[in-house]
């Protein structure tokens, strides 16, 4: 925990303008500052920086905050992150808590051994990267404009060359008065199996710095060259603290602004197809590094963005690999799609080969994950019932993994409908959870709890009566304030039919008999409470004050749980209690 007052010591000293300027690129307007909002799709400069009052706000979306949020959102990380990040940049010293000499002590080591090993992989990044450039990368950046990677690109990923030899960078480090033992630590050399002496990890490779959420390199990607296709075509970093596989993503950095501004991630396979991708203009592309996409890598994206679009390369391997990726993606919430490749290509060939108008043409018309899964399995089935029936029965761990109810069941149609079958032989044998678990189908809805909140509820309520306003809900981002997953997903739809005209329950009420919320919505449906849009807009503001009251409300909830928990630690207890008074302050303010 940061003191209040460091906290208001940072914002103070924090410089809004360049931290926003590294982003945005701000034009001075009398005493604020002026660009383009990095947070919504815009053209117009409706980002507003008050350098003087220390905020932000954006009169296109709606997006405000002070120098805290803006790191928050822009590199998706949390606040107490933020602060420290900021606190490290402008030198505010945030004390901390340490109970003994020896925990302070130990503490103290391990940051300072931390701070060194970033400060190796740092070294070496400069090192690899000045080679590159030198007369002694040749080869590498033949091998980049063999590629099309353009300059700009290349350094934007800071790429660099290990040159030929066996002790280049153990020679720089000993110019630079960096130890074996650190370099070991860093896992950038190793000690040679018979006798004494290290070796350089990285030796005529083109190297890719992998960088944490704050741009830092923490490990290194190896390409082979040309030339040496016998040996491993990537070699990476071994594991340190730092550096885990799995919970990385290549890219990610770089895409961090793309990412916050489209709420969109391009999942591509190979590294090279993230540099080529950022390169044609699609910043907003990453890879999982040769692993399987990981739960951990998907929580990396939850934060940052709703749609991820899976570009894996347009073979067979890339197929089972998306597949493999759908029930990932799915559990983190994430709105999962695929944008197919034709057979043999992957991003970067094809913008090499096609163009990005191509590549632009393909994401444009990505479809469903799981619809392409659905669908790929009806297609490869020969029709026999033994073989529909097992390829029926291989999709329920997709199915499941779907989080709203609703959805489940559309697909559950959809499945259906693609292999030729009664929906209720589906729905029957694709259950929700574990397989051979008993769902309680209801007869009479009437008599189950509605899921969600009484306002969320009231909200969708009105769009349904008054469909016109969608999207000023949407705007005043009284839909966002929905949290109950099945609600949202059901104002969404709600809002995206109203966008093509068709009506704006019918698609919504399906299983009626089997959905409590959709019985529910099909009842209130025909209740027709508001039929007057100016009322209706002040009954909009009302419940989105609701929502954002509710919203403060659970928080507090929170807080005291946690200080329910935190009894006998009273300086932390005092901590939740002043987070606790704010909360209530915001509250009378909204009230
Ligand atoms: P190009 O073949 O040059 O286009 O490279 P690529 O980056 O597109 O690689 P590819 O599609 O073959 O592989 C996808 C990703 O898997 C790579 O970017 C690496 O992260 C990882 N990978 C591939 N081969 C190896 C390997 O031999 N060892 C390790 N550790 N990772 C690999
Ligand atoms: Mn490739």
């Amino acid at each position: 925990m940061i003191p209040d007052d460091k906290i208001i010591e940072i914002r103070e000293r924090a410089d809004i303008v360049e931290i926003i300027g590294e982003y945005v690129s701000l034009k001075r307007a009398g005493g604020n500052f002026k660009g383009v909002c990095p947070f919504h799709a815009d053209s117009d400069p409706s980002f507003n920086v008050n350098p003087a009052r220390h905020f932000f706000h954006c009169f296109g979306c709606g997006a405000s905050g002070d120098v805290f949020s803006f790191v928050q959102r822009v590199d998706g990380v949390d606040f107490q992150d933020a602060a420290r990040r900021l606190a490290a940049r402008y030198g505010v010293e945030i004390p901390e808590r340490r109970t003994t000499p020896e925990e302070r002590r130990e503490h103290d080591r391990e940051k300072d051994e931390k701070n060194r090993r970033f400060f190796v992989l740092e070294t070496a990044t400069a090192f690899y990267e000045r080679e590159l450039w030198s007369p002694r990368g040749q080869a590498g950046r033949d091998l980049l404009r063999a590629r099309g990677v353009d300059e700009n690109t290349a350094r934007a990923f800071r790429l660099g060359f290990a040159p030929d030899g066996w002790q280049n960078l153990i020679d720089h480090f000993r110019r630079e008065r960096i130890s074996i033992d650190e370099a070991l630590s860093c896992g950038l050399v190793k000690p040679r199996s018979g006798g004494s002496g290290h070796y350089d990890l990285f030796r005529n490779r083109l190297v890719f710095p992998i960088v944490d959420a704050a741009g830092r390199p923490i490990a290194f990607s190896g390409r082979v060259m040309p030339g040496n296709e016998s040996d491993a075509k990537y070699i990476n970093s071994p594991e340190t603290r730092e550096y885990v596989k799995g919970q990385v993503l290549f890219g990610l950095h770089p895409a961090r602004v793309a990412l916050s501004k489209s709420r969109t991630a391009i999942l591509v396979e190979g590294n090279f197809d993230v540099v080529s991708m950022h390169g044609a203009g699609f910043d907003n592309a990453l890879a999982p590094m040769g692993t399987a996409f990981t739960d951990e890598q998907a929580l990396l994206l939850r934060r940052r963005v709703d749609r991820v679009i899976v570009m894996f390369d347009g073979d067979r391997a890339g197929m089972t690999a998306a597949t493999r990726a759908f029930p990932v993606l799915a559990r983190a919430g994430l709105a999962a799609y695929m944008a197919p490749l034709p057979p043999g290509e992957d991003p970067d060939s094809l913008i090499r080969r096609s163009g990005k108008k191509r590549v632009e043409e393909i994401i444009e018309r990505a479809k469903g994950l799981l619809d392409e899964i659905i669908r790929m399995a009806a297609d490869a089935t020969d029709g026999s019932g033994q073989d529909k029936a097992r390829r029926i029965g291989s999709l329920q761990p997709f199915i499941s993994a779907v989080k709203d109810g609703m959805e489940r069941d559309l697909y559950r149609q959809k499945v259906a409908a693609a292999f030729g079958v009664e929906p209720s032989m589906v729905f029957r044998y694709l259950r929700d959870g574990r397989s051979g678990e008993e769902p309680a189908p209801s007869k009479r809805p009437t008599g189950l709890p509605l899921p969600g909140y009484v306002d969320e509820r009231e909200l969708i309520g009105l769009l349904v009566d008054l469909p016109g306003l969608c999207e000023r809900a949407v705007e005043t981002g009284a839909v966002a304030l929905i949290r109950t997953p099945e609600l949202r997903t059901m104002a969404d739809q709600i809002v995206e039919n109203n966008r093509h005209h068709s009506s704006a329950t019918a698609g919504l009420l399906g299983d009626a008999q089997t959905n409590p919320v959709a019985a529910w919505l099909a009842k209130r449906g025909l209740e027709r409470l508001f039929t007057d849009e100016e009322l209706g807009k002040a009954a909009l503001d009302e419940i989105r004050l609701q929502m954002e009251k509710r919203e403060v409300e659970v928080r507090i909830a929170d807080i005291d749980k946690q200080i329910q928990k935190a009894q006998g630690d009273d300086l932390k207890v005092l901590t939740l209690e002043r987070q606790k008074t704010e909360l209530r302050r915001e509250l009378m303010a909204q009230a």
